[in-house]
């Protein structure tokens, strides 16, 4: 009886190793990366395929670690949360690393630079910053030219964070001492091209995003919309791939992975794929 019971124990254990052993090696194999493909030309889809300038550099990481990379398509707002929870490994979305987000992810060093632009319709009011705000002596702003005015954001990006403050940062809401918003001026859609495409059928008077994806869509949508040009940038902003905060040894790796990238020009060579050498940045 004994050895019986003895005997089913090394099969149980010997099950279990083997369980845990392919469990392991396959979570090893694979890179998980969340992102939203809907922001050209970091992440989109074309065809069947996940493309763009994220898209390529995550697979020359994986590549790097010997993984290979799964892409999962998921809401932007939902990536910081998965990737903190477990569920996938890292967030690449043309990411931009804030100090809010830093307190539930680890962000690796920053591989882009991104600007938060103003679009707008063409034959549009809004000319600059000018049209959008009252300034005081100093350049701050202390209210709106227009109170009535809308902006379109992406749901969940910096764009939406920034516009959704007070006026007095701003923002374009009006936003108490307790943090009530008492104003909805900005109007949230699921990816930048809704933002857009609410733009041009006059839903919002403007569309707040990262300057690349901007162009992509006035690209799209040529002689219809513009970018506002000159001093009117509303934020400079870096971006990083986003690891949960317990997977230090991720983070290293892929810190190691992208400097050597960049050291050997592949970085360079992606982006210069997909973004026109001579365009502002
Ligand atoms: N850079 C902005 C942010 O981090 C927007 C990123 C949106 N990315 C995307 N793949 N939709 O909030």
């Amino acid at each position: 009886m004994k050895k019986i019971i003895s005997m089913a124990l090394t099969v149980v254990m010997l099950l279990t190793a083997v369980v845990a052993f392919s469990a392991c090696s396959k979570d090893d194999e694979v890179l998980v990366m969340a992102t939203n493909a809907a922001f050209p030309p970091y992440e989109y889809v074309e065809g069947e395929e996940f493309v763009g300038i994220d898209v390529e550099i995550a697979t020359a990481i994986a590549e790097k670690l010997g993984m290979e990379l799964k892409i999962e398509d998921v809401e932007f707002g939902s990536i910081i949360g998965g990737v903190a929870e477990g569920k996938y490994d890292m967030g690449m979305a043309g990411m931009t690393v804030t100090e809010e987000r830093k307190q539930s992810v680890n962000f690796s060093d920053t591989y882009a630079t991104g600007i938060q632009v103003i679009i707008v319709k063409e034959g549009s009011a809004i000319a600059s910053l000018d049209d959008i705000f009252v300034f005081d002596d100093e350049g701050n702003p202390t209210a709106l030219k227009n109170p009535e005015v809308k902006v379109g954001v992406q749901q969940d990006t910096t764009g939406d964070i920034y516009s959704s403050d007070d006026i007095t940062n701003w923002g374009l809401n009006d936003v108490e001492e307790d943090g009530t918003v008492t104003t909805d001026r900005v109007v949230r859609y699921k990816t930048g091209a809704e933002a857009v495409e609410a733009l041009k059928t006059d839903k919002v008077d403007m569309v707040i995003i990262d300057n690349e994806p901007a162009k992509s869509f006035v690209a799209a949508n040529e002689g219809k919309i513009h970018i506002l040009s000159g001093d009117n940038e509303y934020a400079v902003e870096d971006y990083a791939i986003c690891v949960a905060k317990e997977n230090t040894e991720l983070l290293e790796k892929i810190n190691h992975a992208l400097a050597e990238l960049k050291e050997d020009g592949t970085v360079d060579k992606i982006v210069a794929k997909y973004i026109n050498a001579g365009s502002s940045n």
